[in-house]
């Protein structure tokens, strides 16, 4: 196997269990040198531990290096702090997976403030503020050498935030922001040869664990090596590696889900059928008609039930 990112220093956030483990054990063994973040708290974002500590373990125990931080990503100061320690543990930074998460789902008439605000922070703010950290980092680097700086940010969205998910509609807009984060990130850093992708992952994790009649939780470290398991957290790793390598510095902006064997550029949103009123001013009874027969072709557009 060539390893494709000998040398290079990634941080991985919420990398404690599940999909985020799965990327730090693929990008360790790719050669990069992995901080592995975890706050350590609930599905929900209560509490804190040290699961980063099994993670760190398991890169170790497979002959890697690796380093634990337990920072809360949404805390800016402390994003900062995680960018600072990997810095000063391994010489730079080269690698940013923004992939910590919580759940906290109802629908809208149940939801509290605290649910939305709470998986609004960790993913948007979660995602910003290593970023912005990063960012100025990569920022130093270019204007000390005046070189392209080959640093990455893979962040991670969701079939939720892309096409929307009932019960998450702090989820939900959390992910879709993400990607039209990635989106406006990729363009101011592209200059300094950073590229910023996003990806969205499907594995049998906590996460998923809290929908009804989901699958047992699968720990990345649990499928063995050429094994196939298509809800294994570690499914969309080697996409995560690749995206993070220098081979892939020509793909920037982009969203693409790995979800079991398959890998899915997604299209966003992109201008579709056009009505032109000549220079008028539309006339709000008779839109109805117009849209109808030209624009949507139905009278009812995305009604679903
Ligand atoms: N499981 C899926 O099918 C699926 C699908 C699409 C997207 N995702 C996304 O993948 C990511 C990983 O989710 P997972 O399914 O592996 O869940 P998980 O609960 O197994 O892992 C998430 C990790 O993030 C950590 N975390 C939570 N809040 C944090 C914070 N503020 N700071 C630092 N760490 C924090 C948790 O302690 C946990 O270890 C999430 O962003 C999730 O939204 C998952």
């Amino acid at each position: 196997m060539s390893r494709l990112l000998e040398g290079k220093v990634a941080v991985v956030t919420g990398a404690g269990q599940g999909i985020g483990r799965g990327h730090a054990l693929e990008l360790a063994k790719h050669g990069a040198k992995v901080l592995v973040n975890d706050l350590g708290s609930s599905v929900h974002g209560e509490g804190t531990g040290r699961a980063a500590d099994d993670t760190v373990a398991l890169i170790v125990e497979r002959g890697g290096e690796a380093a634990a931080n337990y920072a809360n990503v949404a805390d800016y100061a402390a994003a900062g702090e995680m960018v600072a320690q990997a810095v000063d543990t391994f010489g730079q930074l080269d690698i940013l997976v923004n992939n910590a998460g919580i759940v906290r789902d109802s629908a809208i008439w149940n939801m509290d403030e605290a649910d939305f605000d709470s998986v609004i922070a960790v993913h948007l703010k979660g995602a910003w503020a290593p970023s912005k950290h990063a960012a100025v980092h990569w920022r130093e680097r270019n204007k000390a050498n005046g070189a392209p700086v080959g640093g990455r940010i893979i962040n991670t969205t969701s079939g939720a935030g892309l096409v929307g998910n009932f019960g998450q509609t702090n989820y939900a807009t959390a992910k879709a922001g993400i990607a039209g984060m990635t989106q406006t990130l990729s363009l101011e850093l592209a200059k300094m040869g950073v590229t910023v992708n996003c990806v969205g992952p499907a594995a049998a994790t906590r996460i998923t664990a809290t929908m009804p009649g989901a699958p047992a939780v699968i720990e990345a470290n649990d499928v063995d090596e050429g094994e196939w398991n298509p809800m294994d957290p570690s499914v969309s790793s080697p996409l995560v590696v690749w995206l993070a390598s220098d081979e892939a510095a020509h793909v920037n902006g982009q969203v693409i889900r790995a979800v079991a064997e398959n890998i899915i550029w997604m299209k966003g949103w992109a201008d579709g059928p056009t009505l032109n009123n000549k220079g008028r001013r539309w006339d709000a009874s008779k839109l109805g008609a117009q849209l109808g027969i030209d624009i949507f072709g139905t009278r009812a557009p995305g009604l679903r039930y």
